[in-house]
């Protein structure tokens, strides 16, 4: 695969295509200035990020709206240019609900389509318009519902998911990898009993070979293995740096070595919900 900033997209067998790395949009909405959102999506568009993902959970899914139309309007970008993926939240999993919740993100973002729309987590919650739904006492609403076969895939160095790569190569299937460089560590809902991924030596050692960051390492293994990243970033340089991955590759004894940093570890463990009769985070994969 010859990928290159400026053309790097997976062609999908439906005819369309999915550009290999994407930016996340995912940031905890307390802790999140109002309009970083929108200045990040801007600027990563005029990087040459050709992929956005986000959600109207994240509740800044109008800002990568406004920052997505303000580029076509500039003439940056058309929007035929840009990918976008919107997320079907866990109390909109019954069929009649889903058409609507999609065109609520439509409305928030202004667009008259997304280009990819996922289910966002495997378990369902009460249905309704409450995000996180509890009764009096405190305990989760949960839901029943049969969607493991259609959730996206956590993948970095320290779960490589060699497995799940293989069965979906054979059966033309490609990969979005959420969490690329490990996640924001929210101890909510990610595992943070192991080292961050990016202060691993291998990755680190392997940056300096070749003046990048083991963030940018991270993110090349994926991308050599055919795996479209999503990384989060609403820091200027760190979103140009994670777009500088086109520029050098890693060598077949080297993608070995990552991949045997393999610890079978799932940082996104959820274990908040890990009560829900369809917790689905202890099968293999
Ligand atoms: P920030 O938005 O301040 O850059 P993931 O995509 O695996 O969920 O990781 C997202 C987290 O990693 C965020 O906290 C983000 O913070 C941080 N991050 C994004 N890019 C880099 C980078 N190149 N180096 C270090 N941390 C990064």
């Amino acid at each position: 695969m010859d990928l290159t900033a400026a053309n790097h997209r997976i062609p999908l067998s439906d005819g369309n295509s999915i550009p290999i790395i994407g930016l996340g949009t995912y940031s905890e909405p307390k802790l999140t200035s109002k309009g970083s959102c929108k200045t990040s999506v801007k600027m990563a568009i005029d990087v040459g990020y050709q992929h956005i993902d986000g959600a109207y959970i994240y509740r800044n899914e109008d800002e990568v709206g406004e920052a997505i139309r303000e580029k076509i309007a500039e003439g940056r970008v058309k929007r035929e240019d840009i990918f976008y993926c919107g997320k079907l939240w866990a109390t909109h999993f019954e069929p009649e609900r889903v058409r609507p919740y999609l065109e609520k993100t439509l409305k928030t973002l202004q667009l008259d389509y997304v280009d990819l729309y996922i289910i966002e987590m495997p378990m369902a919650f009460k249905p309704g318009d409450e995000f996180y739904p509890k009764d009096k006492y405190g305990n989760w609403l949960y839901h029943n519902s049969n969607l493991c076969a259609t959730w996206e895939v956590e993948c970095h160095p320290y779960f490589t998911q060699r497995k799940l790569l293989e069965f979906c190569q054979q059966h033309d299937i490609v990969i979005v990898a959420y969490s690329p460089l490990g996640t924001a560590r929210n101890p909510l809902w990610v595992n943070v009993s192991f080292p961050p991924l990016l202060n691993d030596e291998l990755l680190n050692s392997l940056g300096e070979k070749y003046n990048k960051t083991a963030a940018q390492v991270a993110l090349r293994f994926n991308i050599q293995r055919g795996i479209v990243v999503i990384p989060k970033s609403f820091n200027p340089k760190r979103i140009k740096e994670n777009f500088q991955v086109f520029d050098f590759s890693l060598t077949e004894e080297e993608m070995k070595s990552i991949e045997a940093l393999n610890k079978d570890v799932r940082l996104v463990d959820l274990l908040l919900w890990s009560d829900h009769p369809e917790y689905p985070f202890y099968d293999e994969y």
